[in-house]
């Protein structure tokens, strides 16, 4: 046969196919990801998919394999770049050596003698996803090797999708996500402020022109990294479209000694042919899988950062902690403040020991206040980095990551700490260690409020070493205290991957808490992130990054939706606003297994500027439905809104469980769902929906379903 040269590998879990061709003995090339295929279609499907190539070019087309190579004659964009250090040897044509094979995982060994290099491939499904990385190493006895990009093996881009959803943001606005049509040229995401960033999200999902919510095929690609990081979509000349991702490496921050190796993160991909569900699902199951410690069930969360900032006062805190108490918080984290001298954000940092002046007896006497009203205790820390006014930094003035040749950029007027330097590393260990052995603590909120910018040491770009040792630090800690929850935060969202999450239980999504602005925020983040891992807090009247006043119903349903919490001066609530609150409060307590255990859909609000999912139990008998508008209504009756993620069999009762955010003013005769409940076929509540009241600007509502 005309293929007879040409051999195939596949992997298979049940709910996806990849299929790689082998080239002789080159590195094999991913030929199909996606639903499930018979076996005995590889064969064909490595004939069937051999494109017509035109004159003009090579004689035969290169194949675009899982790590592209010039030496083998791709165009494609790089899969590694490495010279040694006079800048030769810097092709290479890798033969593979080795192949383990299951039905779900894969390692392929490779080696270029020439190079002295040896490569490894390790692909795995699980969940319906593929988790694939790369390990190079330096074979050479003698020569270093310079590594400015090293990528987790390429994917190929169906023809058929046209569409990639591309992340963006800022702080107080993070997973801002375009829509950016495919065409040729290459497209490339780089985090260069050393951490995940709030500007990029370590992810992207390409699709087909008409994937939607729930319709469609899309492949959604992430890399599990919490540093820097180079995503790549491209459309070669010849029209193939590559996806890859590996870490942002400086020219010289990679530098393999004789005999060394390094392995990228792991690159994280799902295939959905149900739209943007389909991968939100696979996400979510991949991030519970291996999420770090988790408090069940979620406590609801009194964090004390906007409530007084770093007015630390126990008589004042203990009355915040009475209300939250009162209002069903189940736990008080004591934010930035509480640390020697800390009184603005200008000082301390890195001064790790409890401040003598706010806190004369220590922080056990608002800890003891917290756990005789039954809540756990959580603190707030920021360990990576050092104020140049602290002790810390008046000892060891080198121990701030920069090169000595040139001023540090400040940032939030702070800088980094060294954790490459192993004494730096000790130091921070220890200290943190202390409190979390001295104190009863439950939870630890783990901030990164700047970027590593100029990021060095010994005179070498640092960033990505800092960030190894970073995750370290953490692994060091939570080996010692594994029953505390970590929550990840950097100035809000700017440090959330599949890195983090399988160390901290939780992420600080955003330091915006305008409810609106969360509508957006965490339904684009619901693109990768499960509900129970999202903190949320119904914030104070007027929200402090946006000036904006919302009603508690709003602020209060908005959390709702997510890891509850409460970030505001309790006392400031009237008592209609605290009744809403209470009760809102009351039905997340109810609600929670659902929300935080279910399967999300998401759903089609037929209004602009609207956002809706469905959470359904796994065995589908019970759901939460919520639907969030930013705008007015665009017509005067309200619209229907369909279901999706339902038994389309069983028979449902649905009802309202906010009635409060109906606007009175605006409605003359109610929506059949605000008078009672509706009794509906799965099948209908997908295919017909629910007409929901008529909202106003920045509403709420939601449905509450059960299996009758
Ligand atoms: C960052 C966090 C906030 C808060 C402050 C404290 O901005 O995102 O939630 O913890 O630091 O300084």
């Amino acid at each position: 046969m005309w293929h007879a040269h040409v051999k195939t590998l596949r992997l298979d879990d049940g709910q996806a196919t990849l299929i790689l061709a082998l080239h002789g003995k080159g590195l094999p090339e991913p030929l199909y990801f996606g639903a499930p295929l018979p076996a005995d279609d590889d064969m064909g499907l490595a004939h069937a998919l051999t494109s017509a190539f035109s004159k003009g070019s090579f004689d035969a087309l290169p194949p675009i394999t899982l790590l592209p190579e010039e030496g083998r004659g791709s165009t494609a964009q790089p899969g590694l770049v490495a010279t040694a250090p006079d800048g030769t040897r810097w092709l290479t044509a890798f033969t593979l050596t080795n192949t383990e094979a299951t039905a779900t995982t894969l390692c392929l060994d490779a080696a270029d003698e020439a190079a002295e290099l040896t490569l490894t491939l390790d692909l795995r499904l699980e969940d319906g996803l593929l988790k694939a990385a790369t390990t190079l190493k330096n074979t050479s006895e003698t020569r270093p090797l310079l590594v400015s990009t090293l990528m987790a093996p390429t994917l190929i881009i169906p023809p058929t999708f046209t569409r990639m959803l591309s992340f963006g943001g800022r702080w107080t606005g993070e997973f801002d996500a375009t829509e950016v049509p495919l065409t040729q040229g290459a497209i490339v995401r780089e985090a260069r402020q050393g951490r995940t960033g709030h500007e990029h999200a370590p992810a992207t999902i390409v699709m087909e022109e008409t994937t939607g919510q729930n319709r469609g095929e899309a492949i959604g690609v992430q890399l599990a990294w919490s540093g820097g990081h180079r995503l790549i979509v491209e459309e070669l000349s010849d029209g193939r479209r590559t996806v890859s991702f590996g870490k942002y490496l400086r020219q010289g921050e990679c530098v393999l000694a004789p005999g060394e190796a390094i392995k990228t993160p792991t690159l994280i991909a799902a295939h959905s042919a149900t739209g943007l569900s389909g991968i939100t699902q696979r996400f979510h199951a991949s991030i519970r899988r291996h999420i770090g410690t988790q408090r069940w069930p979620r406590p609801i969360t009194c964090n004390s950062w906007e409530a007084v900032y770093f007015n630390h006062d126990l008589g004042r805190l203990k009355r915040l902690v009475d209300k939250a108490a009162a209002l069903g918080a189940e736990r008080f984290l004591l934010d930035d403040g509480w640390f020697k001298g800390r009184n603005d954000d200008t000082t301390s940092l890195g001064d790790w020991t409890v401040d003598p002046i706010k806190w004369p007896n220590g922080l056990t006497p608002l800890i003891d206040h917290v756990h005789e009203k039954g809540l756990e205790f959580g603190l707030w820390i920021e360990p990576e980095m050092i104020n140049e006014e602290s002790d810390l930094f008046r000892a060891h003035p080198d121990w701030r990551l920069a090169d000595a040749a040139y001023p540090p950029v400040p940032g939030r007027h702070q800088f980094v700490l060294d954790l490459t330097n192993p004494a730096a590393f000790d130091h921070i260990f220890s200290a943190i260690d202390a409190i979390l052995t001295k104190y009863p603590i439950g939870a630890i909120k783990w901030d990164h409020n700047r970027p590593l910018s100029a990021a060095s040491a010994e005179g070498r770009p640092a960033a990505m070493r800092q960030t190894s040792a970073m995750l370290a630090l953490m692994d060091a800690l939570i080996a010692k205290h594994p029953t505390v929850e970590f929550e990840s935060c950097a100035g809000g969202g700017g440090r959330i991957d599949g890195a983090v999450l399988t160390r901290a239980g939780r992420v600080w999504l955003s330091d915006s808490n305008d409810a609106v602005e969360r509508m957006r925020l965490q339904s684009a983040a619901s693109l990768l992130l499960p509900p129970e891992v999202v903190g949320s807090h119904v914030g104070p009247r007027v929200c402090h990054t946006s000036g904006r006043i919302l009603p508690m119903t709003t602020r209060a349903w908005t959390a709702a939706a997510r890891h509850m919490g409460f970030e505001l001066d309790l006392a400031e609530l009237t008592d209609e606003e605290e009744a809403t609150l209470r009760a809102a409060v009351a039905w997340h307590k109810q609600n929670r297994e659902v929300i935080h255990t279910g399967i999300t859909s998401r759903l089609t609000v037929p209004e602009p500027d609207a956002y809706g999912e469905l959470i359904a139990l796994p065995d589908q008998s019970r759901f939460v439905a919520f639907a969030s508008f930013v705008r007015a209504p665009t017509r005067t009756a309200s619209k229907p809104l369909r279901l999706m993620g339902l038994d389309p069999d069983r028979r449902y009762e649905v009802r309202l469980a906010n009635p409060e955010a109906i606007n009175t003013m605006l409605t003359k005769t109610p929506a059949g769902i605000a008078k009672a409940p509706v009794t509906l076929s799965g099948r209908a509540l997908m295919a017909a929906g629910v007409a929901l009241p008529l909202h106003v600007p920045a509403t709420v509502f939601v449905l509450e379903g059960r299996a009758v």
